[in-house]
């Protein structure tokens, strides 16, 4: 398991990219996250989804065992799925470096929290569209990453949701309010133009599936995203 970098310590001025392998070529993803790592991706974005929080499926704990091995790359694991207590553990013994959990799953999501934490990783929590950021509140303490969704999630290539914004900056300001560094990471919609919107609104990490892995030269596509990203 590789750990995720603490907040804290990260280069004020570096936006986190994180590539994620939803919109990768399946049949060459080594190929292509090999790609990826030479080309300047910080971090793997992994999207698990279970046909009931979102009606889509994607990868399991064997993909991420599979990738754990493979490169040096954090895996940012996003757990899109109805129960999450049934994924913690799986997720865990393949080697996932964080998890996140969405706020609108089912369970006591505190004591899952402090379950990932005692294992040693980073955990997360996300919020859909349409929720309050200050659902948030309770959680504040516990977590290292908050993950705003800027499009319903389940599949990549949607457009990015402006009211996303208000959210980004919202959550910025609980973060700065707590004093304590937390990642305040960006999914969906993310690509050279919306890139810069989200980091001005507050963002330090953003998530690119269609960005990245949809255009034909990797490398070119993070550098692109990079370059609008920067902290100014
Ligand atoms: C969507 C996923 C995202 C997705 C983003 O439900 O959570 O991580 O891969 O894809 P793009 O960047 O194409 O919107
Ligand atoms: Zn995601």
């Amino acid at each position: 398991m590789i750990n995720l970098p603490a907040c804290a310590a990260w280069p004020k001025d570096k936006t986190v990219i994180a590539p994620s392998i939803l919109s990768a070529d399946q049949l060459v993803l080594g190929e292509q996250i090999k790609q990826a790592q030479q080309g300047g991706a910080d971090w793997l974005h992994i999207d698990i989804m279970d046909g009931h929080f979102v009606p889509n499926l994607s990868f399991g704990p064997a993909t991420v065992k599979a990738i754990d091995g493979f490169t040096a790359l954090a895996q940012d694991v996003h757990l899109m799925v109805e129960k999450p207590a049934d994924f913690i553990a799986p997720f865990i013994k393949a080697g996932a470096s964080s998890l996140t959990l969405h706020i609108e799953s089912k369970g006591d999501i505190k004591q899952l929290l402090k379950g990932i934490k005692a294992q040693g990783l980073s955990c997360g929590i996300s919020i859909k569209p349409d929720t309050k950021p200050c659902d948030i509140a309770p959680y504040i303490d516990l977590i290292d990453l908050i993950l705003v969704m800027s499009v319903y999630p389940g599949f990549g290539g949607q457009a990015f949701l402006p009211s996303s914004l208000k959210q980004i900056s919202d959550i910025r300001d609980m973060i700065k309010a707590g004093g304590r560094a937390i990642w305040l990471e960006v999914d969906g919609g993310i690509n050279k133009d919306t890139a810069a919107k989200a980091v001005e609104a507050g963002a330090d990490a953003l998530v690119a599936g269609n960005a990245v892995f949809g255009q034909s030269d990797i490398k070119e596509a993070i550098a692109q995203i990079r370059q609008a990203a920067e902290i100014k």
